[in-house]
């Protein structure tokens, strides 16, 4: 090769590498970074929205996300239309067109950002004292629930805000909107023809605590937050799923309404009109004029929402005047007279000094994180959940390490991870128990779940868990029978099984340092009297596995009493009208009778049938089989006039019947009120008997 094209191919290289770097930070990056950003936004967003499966906690997908906002305002012009909401849409729905869209939030991470709104806010309408609504920003799945003439008609996600999923059926099985507004009577006007009401559905945080503690103890995957969980379950395709799920419901807003002059002028109206109706709302409404009271009125939401126990993620700021609103429009992917105030989840470091194993009440081992005590929204911090061995393997956490603490949900502490460069020399690889901490049984590892399990039944740890469980009040509800107690009398050898809590003597307990004559003989009193409680809590209390609480209230339909239970058999577990079929498939009752054969479970059941415990036997109730609707599986449609459908769902419960949500093979009864829905028709077709109120009530035994 001639010595000048050698020359010119070197000049090319070095030109490329000095172009290389001087582009870094340069527009050209910068904006390489932007489209790089935006691609895995969306692709975070399909996880978080679709897959209810996000990979990156909620903190680190605010960071990308303001990363991208600061770097788009850097170059405007290159920040392109973005209609994107995110897109829920998912198989297995009916599709919906919102009649007006369903927007996103333009997001504010600083006051600077903030500010930057008020101003744009100030020179559009003229003015600096803007009058301001402060909400929480509720951190579920937005909803929107059509009502024609004040009838619930459709319930659908945002989809990708102009189309969504209908998800009528699961909203209706999962948070009961009311089926019907109340008319408000003074003002016969402000029931609009049609309304498209805006709001969200969220799992409350104390729900959301329980299903993971069940979770947990069943060595199942936990739930990341609560949203997770809300997304699930507004998608289960699976009646019984559903069945087993909770939600709730808060709105804040509209699309549609009809007639147009049907709008109200300001959010405090519309607040009004909520309540008059009886949609659910929250109750902390805030307003301020102008930038100061603004911020401070912000300061006081960021508090007050804690206190709510609805999981939020920042707080909304819109203008109170509908007119306003009117007067600065939509943008493509957020409306521009509104803006949420995003605030980071709040994160401590503190120094993990310890991972103990803790032994659940089926036997499930845990690793616990011991930190150094800390301060974190509002409590102190000493422990955090790591919920499994591979997922420290994967933090590739040490003892002595620093450790980044924040609240999954706002409730749990949890390890989110590791600050290394601050790693001491001497930070020590733990180990996993090969044993059981407690008894020393070798543990058996089911690497699937990533979980390590105690075999040993008798294990002092799961007795007294079990004993704990059946006592609290998921189970009898022995008021002033806390942990300790029972730890002490499990270790005294005293309690072996719930039923020996029925043969504790009085002198025995007093002989128990610090128990005196009153704290036993309350406590003696609280048991006895914990022989009456109902069968299904009863039932409930015995934690079978597979068989948390809502099933548990399904299988005391299907199992009457203690004596049913021991006895009973594998058909009519999964019998379809038993349980109301609700989730005992094969597998499951498979399971269920797998633990009821064991010896030291029959000993144990018939042990506490003896004590007069969940048998008719005994004063104990079990359900009222004789009920007027024993044995009948009931569908509710259409508005009752003297009920709201959750009082008839429990009139109906109370008089032996199972309430499901939808028409099924199972359902031998449909109660049809005002204005029924699809479900009469089903019920025609397929021959099941329908009820009228009047017949409703007369079958119940009551007066109309
Ligand atoms: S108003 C046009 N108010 O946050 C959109 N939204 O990230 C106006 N959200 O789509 C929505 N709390 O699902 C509004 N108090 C609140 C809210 C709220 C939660 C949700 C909503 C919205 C999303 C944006």
């Amino acid at each position: 090769m001639p010595t000048n094209i050698r020359i010119i191919q070197w000049l090319k290289v070095l030109c490329l590498a000095l172009s290389v770097l001087t582009a870094m930070g340069s527009p050209a990056t910068d904006q390489a970074r932007i489209i790089e950003l935006r691609h895995e936004l969306a692709r975070q967003d399909d996880l978080y929205y679709r897959k209810a499966a996000p990979e990156i906690s909620d903190a680190a997908y605010d960071a990308l996300k303001a990363e991208l906002h600061r770097l788009e305002n850097t170059y405007p012009d290159f920040k392109h239309t973005n209609t994107a909401v995110g897109d829920d849409r998912t198989g297995g729905f009916a599709k919906y067109r919102h009649l007006e869209p369903m927007l996103s939030l333009d997001k504010a991470y600083s006051n600077a950002e903030l500010a930057a709104f008020h101003q744009a806010m100030a020179a559009r309408l003229g003015h600096e004292d803007i009058v301001y609504r402060i909400e929480p920003k509720f951190d579920g799945i937005a909803v929107s629930l059509t009502y024609e003439n004040g009838h619930l008609v459709r319930a659908a996600t945002r989809g990708n805000g102009a189309e969504g999923d209908d998800i009528t059926d699961n909203v209706r099985a999962l948070c009961a909107p009311p089926e019907e507004l109340k008319a408000v009577t003074e003002d016969a006007g402000s029931l609009p023809a049609l309304i498209e009401v805006r709001g969200e559905i969220y799992l409350g945080q104390e729900a959301f605590a329980r299903i993971n503690r069940e979770r947990e103890e069943a060595g199942e995957p936990l739930f990341a937050n609560p949203r997770n969980l809300a997304a699930g379950s507004v998608k289960l395709l699976d009646a019984n799923a559903l069945q087993a799920r909770h939600l709730d419901l808060v709105c804040y807003g509209w699309g549609a309404i009809e007639p147009a002059d049907a709008r109200p002028a300001t959010l405090g109206e519309f607040r009004q009109r909520l309540q008059a109706w009886g949609l659910p709302m929250v109750e902390e409404p805030l307003t301020a004029v102008g930038w100061e009271a603004l911020l401070d009125a912000i300061g006081r939401m960021q508090t007050a929402r804690k206190a709510l126990g609805i999981p939020t993620d920042g707080v909304v700021v819109k203008l109170e005047a509908v007119a306003e609103q009117d007067q600065l429009g939509l943008g493509p992917a957020a409306p521009r007279w509104a803006i949420a105030r995003k605030f980071p989840a709040e994160r401590v470091t503190t120094r993990l000094k310890a991972i103990t194993w803790q032994v659940g009440r089926t036997g499930v081992v845990t690793p616990v994180a011991e930190l150094e005590p800390v301060a974190l929204s509002g409590s102190t911090v000493a422990r955090a959940s790591l919920h499994n061995a591979k997922e420290i393997a994967a933090l590739d956490l040490r003892i002595g390490d620093m450790v980044w603490v924040e609240k999954a949900g706002e409730i749990i502490p949890a390890i989110m991870g590791i600050d290394h460069q601050q790693r001491p020399a001497d930070a020590s690889v733990y180990a996993v128990p090969e044993e059981c901490p407690v008894c020393g049984t070798r543990l058996v590892i089911n690497e699937e779940q990533a979980a390590r399990r105690c075999p040993n039944y008798d294990c002092v740890a799961q007795v007294a868990e079990r004993v704990e469980y059946f006592a609290s009040k998921s189970g009898v509800d022995i008021k002033g029978l806390g942990p300790a107690t029972v730890v002490t009398w499990v270790e005294r050898g005293w309690v072996r099984s719930p039923a020996d809590l029925y043969g504790l003597k009085r002198e025995q307990l007093l002989g128990v340092p610090g128990f005196g004559e009153r704290s036993v003989d309350a406590l003696l009193a609280a048991i006895a009297e914990s022989r009456g409680a109902d069968w299904p809590d009863v039932l409930r209390g015995l934690g079978l596995p597979g068989v948390g609480s809502e099933r548990a209230r399904d299988l005391a339909h299907a199992v009457n009493g203690l004596d049913a239970l021991i006895a009973v058999d594998l058909e009519s577990l999964v019998k379809p009208e038993n349980a109301g079929g609700a989730g005992f498939g094969n597998s499951l009752a498979r399971t269920v009778l797998a633990h009821l054969a064991k010896p030291q479970v029959q000993t144990e059941l018939k042990a506490l049938a003896t004590a007069g415990v969940g048998t008719s036997v005994s004063g104990g109730k079990t359900l009222a089989t004789e009920g007027a609707f024993s044995g009948e599986v009931v569908v509710l449609t259409g508005t009752l006039s003297r009920w709201t459908r959750a009082e008839a769902t429990a009139a109906l419960e109370a008089a032996g019947a199972s309430v499901e949500p939808r028409v099924t093979k199972r359902t031998t009864l449909v109660v049809a009120g005002e204005n029924p829905g699809a479900k009469l028709q089903q019920a025609r077709e397929r021959g099941i008997t329908v009820l009228d109120e009047a017949a409703l009530v007369a079958r119940l035994g009551l007066e109309m």
